[in-house]
């Protein structure tokens, strides 16, 4: 049995679901943006935070199957901080990249249905428009973060790749 191709073969399936949420992400934000209807404003919003839930199934597929190609590759834990540290470094990377996809741009998303709801109501806060742009702004700065961390992730792979 070849095991370094199947496990190849399941962690470019896991770099598949990380690149659908890295195009679609940006794409519905768009759509969220320039949506001038309420009812469909929230309908974006909500189409971004089912979208994410593809991230916490992206990154497992990620981790297993990077945890076999190790294995496979004879790469130990000690490894990532000699011989191995271009994937020690592409770890880093990848947890920052977690956080920011499971934790943090949830939040923001979070934060931004609770706005959108308070907009339908009959007296909205003052400051909703200013507090609507700054985590809009927020959003962007997750989406640039995203695509720079996952290019930086691949040039180390290539570095590491025999
Ligand atoms: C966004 C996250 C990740 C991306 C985009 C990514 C991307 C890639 C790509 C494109 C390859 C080359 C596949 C091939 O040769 O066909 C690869 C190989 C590999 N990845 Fe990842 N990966 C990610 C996360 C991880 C994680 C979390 C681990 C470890 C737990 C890992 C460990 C490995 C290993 C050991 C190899 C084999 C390297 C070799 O052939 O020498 N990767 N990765």
């Amino acid at each position: 049995m070849n095991w370094i191709a199947i496990s190849l073969l399941f962690h470019l399936i896991g770099v598949g679901m990380i690149f659908t949420l890295l195009f679609a992400g940006p794409i519905i934000e768009a759509n969220f943006r320039w949506e001038n209807d309420l009812r469909m404003k929230q309908h974006s919003a909500k189409l971004l935070r089912s979208v994410g839930l593809l991230s916490p199934f992206g990154a497992l597929v990620l981790i297993l199957s990077g945890i076999a190609n190790m294995i496979v590759l004879n790469i130990g834990f000690a490894n990532l901080f000699g011989s191995a540290g271009w994937l020690g470094l592409k770890i880093l990377a990848f947890i920052v990249l977690l956080v920011i996809g499971m934790v943090v741009s949830p939040r923001t998303a979070r934060q931004r249905a609770i706005l959108l709801d308070q907009m339908n109501q009959i007296n909205p806060p003052e400051d909703i428009n200013e507090k609507t742009a700054a985590l809009n702004s927020k959003q962007t700065l997750f989406f640039v973060l995203n695509w720079v961390l996952v290019v930086i992730i691949l040039i180390l792979t290539m570095m590491g790749t025999r």
